[in-house]
């Protein structure tokens, strides 16, 4: 197995788009995806930008859908919800189509639209997804970072799913080897380490210091979702 770790995303290779490709971004979009999908929501519609995001909410009324997401970190105006897992209950999510915006997570998944698999991880779900993919070639986990730059919380991760597949892993990329490294040094203080990360501190700043404990709970939501002709939903994964 080749893996890599891309620390932002950028332009994948056409051997990183014929393999599997994992999105992560811990805080908080792939969380609350994950949570949403594991809380009945019917798919995720992602949208790089707000403007893409009203414009796919259009054809749906408000039983059938919900228009979620952040900028700067706070619920969009006129949009149903913002960007915390909790918020995505079965009450709020279940049956419904969720469109959805993220600074950053959005688009990193969009950037990703033309892998062949593309699946969403966090911590959530980081040992169902290493599951998954240990059958595969050629494994890219791509962070969405923040702005251009490399989050923290998404290279520990993305060092968690390294480390559950390295045993079978002939060859790691440097980032792959550095992501693993930074993991196993914190694992047994990941929540600690992690509430000092940038965006952890700008979280707890908007009062969403809830929402750090809850992306932190490993392998909570079991559920493997997975991206493709532009939908994110669970089932039938590609095979
Ligand atoms: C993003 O996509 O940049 C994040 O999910 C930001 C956040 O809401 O914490």
């Amino acid at each position: 197995m080749h893996l890599d770790v891309m620390t932002v995303p950028g332009q994948l290779s056409p051997e990183a788009e014929a393999g599997a490709v994992v999105v992560i971004d811990i805080f908080r979009a792939t969380t609350t995806i994950v949570t949403a999908l594991a809380n009945g929501a019917r798919f995720v519609l992602p949208a790089a930008d707000v403007e893409q995001a009203i414009r796919l909410y259009e054809p749906y009324d408000d039983s059938e859908a919900i228009l979620g997401g952040e900028r700067e970190g706070v619920k969009i105006q006129g949009f149903h919800l913002g960007n915390s897992p909790a918020e995505y209950s079965p009450e709020r999510v279940s049956d419904r189509v969720v469109v959805f915006t993220t600074t950053n997570g959005t688009k990193a998944l969009i950037a990703c639209r033309n892998a062949e698999k593309v699946f969403l991880g966090c911590f959530l779900n980081l040992s169902r997804l290493a599951e998954q993919l240990r059958s595969e070639q050629t494994v890219t986990v791509v962070c969405a970072g923040a702005n251009g730059g490399m989050s923290l919380e998404d290279m520990v991760c993305a060092g968690g799913i390294v480390a559950k597949l390295a045993p079978k892993a002939g060859d790691l990329s440097d980032s792959a080897m550095a992501a693993r490294l930074l993991f196993r040094s914190v694992r047994t203080r990941l929540a600690e380490f992690l509430y000092s990360s940038g965006h952890a501190r700008e979280l707890a700043r908007l009062g969403f210091k809830s929402d750090i404990e809850q992306a932190l709970r490993l392998d909570s939501v079991p559920v493997l979702p997975h991206f493709s002709e532009n939908r994110v939903r669970l089932g039938a994964e590609p095979s």
